[in-house]
């Protein structure tokens, strides 16, 4: 069986190192990666052209950009196997202003919000909410379309940032709670909820500094309990694919607040950098499943996953998520692998010299398992220390925040133990 991954990064890369240890499957990737390529076909050209090439018997699709375009619709007109969104349901993440009225009129839980049309009613609208404050720029935006606003003059300052990618925007309330990404493989009537992540978005240790792609992600059961799951499904999920007759992933972005799960965003599409401790921890054969999600009956269909979490620390260029010069030659890729780690390849490219070297601003996503969580934090941050490019930077936190909540839960059981606190 032909299977063809559309993208070039780490996300990608992930998806095809899992696809490959199914059993008589043929991987190919437009446009690919390094990385990828040491599992995978890598093709250039457009996906539709590349597709008419291969005949793959199933796509999956990565980037949110060619479903937005409309690249599942151009594939089922063809009868072609594809798992990803039609191009109006990809509207959930293409639009802040879409998803958010979608959100209203389905009654799915989300921040409060306005959303306005230009500059000056932004200005005006500002003035109905407390601080900090949330602004969002409506269309796509890598990630960089949102700004936290601490006071009125962050606020105005946050308003000049955005007012080049349009002018349409969302303001909405602040909300405080864990961040956990809840991602469900949907066939327009069932979903398949995969396991739960946690993704760290700004660049610096604690949280410090602008938002990026994702600095690094870990995939651990006990980020929610079974009765927080089930809510998000019952809650988010169903509701929007029995609306939207989704298909392909469904990627909530939560905040899991004192007043239970609201939504911060959806994705129409697995995350990146979650998908690499997803596709490290999955236990199951994926391939049946996406199969199933291609041909509408996934009903029934349930993945296994290892007991243990996984953890992925993204390495990055000097600079990101700002400029950075590419061009830097990566060692230890193959020290760390011998140790035990996975070396997701994002940002990278093969120089004329044949050495591998960095090519974007997330370049390596550095994924191990544990038999818990600090056992994977160590394994990761070991292979870490075996790769070097010049400038390489990384957050040293990831996955921390999974300790203090294990911390925090033995804590309780202790003091409910004794019957008292003491
Ligand atoms: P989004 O692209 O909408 O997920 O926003 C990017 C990041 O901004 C999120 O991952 C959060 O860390 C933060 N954020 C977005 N909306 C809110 C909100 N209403 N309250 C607090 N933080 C938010
Ligand atoms: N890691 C966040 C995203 O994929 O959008």
């Amino acid at each position: 069986m032909k299977i063809l991954v559309i993208g070039s990064g780490g996300r990608e890369h992930a998806l095809c190192w899992k696809l490959a240890q199914s059993a008589g499957v043929e991987i190919f990737a437009a446009p690919g990666n390094p990385g990828m390529a040491r599992v995978a076909t890598c093709a250039a050209g457009q996906p539709f052209e590349v597709a008419e090439r291969i005949r793959p018997d199933l796509t999956v699709v990565g980037p949110e950009a060619p479903l937005v375009r409309g690249v599942v619709d151009e594939f089922r007109a063809r009868g072609w196997r594809i798992v990803g969104p039609a191009r109006d349901a990809a509207q959930l993440e293409g639009s802040k202003i879409f998803a958010k009225n979608f959100f209203r009129q389905s009654g799915i839980p989300t921040a409060e919000f306005v959303t306005v049309e230009n500059h000056e009613d932004a200005r005006k609208a500002l003035q109905r909410f407390g601080y900090p404050v949330v602004l969002k720029a409506d269309g796509l935006a890598a990630g960089k379309g949102v700004i936290v606003a601490r006071d009125r003059a962050e606020a105005e300052a946050g308003l000049a940032a955005l007012a080049g990618m349009g002018g349409r925007l969302v303001i909405e309330e602040f909300l405080t709670g864990e961040e956990v990404s809840f991602i469900a493989l949907c066939d327009g009537r069932d979903a398949v909820p995969l396991a739960p992540t946690q993704d760290h978005k700004a660049v610096f240790d604690g949280d410090c500094g602008p938002n990026t792609g994702g600095m690094g992600a870990y995939c651990d059961s006990a980020i929610l309990d079974p009765a927080q799951s089930r809510d998000i499904l019952e809650r988010v999920i169903y509701p929007t694919v029995e609306r939207t007759r989704f298909t392909g992933f469904l990627y909530a972005g939560l905040m899991m607040t004192a007043a239970g799960p609201k939504v911060l965003e959806f994705n129409v599409r697995l995350g990146d950098p979650e998908t690499q401790p997803l596709m490290h921890r999955m236990e199951s054969d994926f391939v049946p499943a996406l199969m199933a999600a291609a041909e509408g009956h996934l009903a029934g269909t349930g993945l296994a996953w290892r007991a243990g979490p996984s953890v992925c620390v993204v390495m990055a260029s000097a600079g990101y998520p700002g400029a950075y010069e590419p061009g830097k030659p990566i060692h230890g890729i193959a020290e760390a692998e011998a140790d035990g780690a996975t070396v997701f390849q994002a940002g990278t490219r093969i120089a004329a010299n044949g050495q591998l070297e960095t090519a974007g601003g997330r370049v390596l996503g550095v994924t191990a398992a544990g038999a818990d969580l600090q056992a994977a934090i160590d394994a990761a941050y070991r292979a870490v220390h075996e790769i070097r490019f010049e400038g390489a930077h990384y957050r040293t936190d990831i996955a921390a925040k999974g300790l203090r909540r294990a911390r925090k839960k033995s804590a309780v059981r202790e003091t409910t133990g004794r019957g008292k606190v003491v």
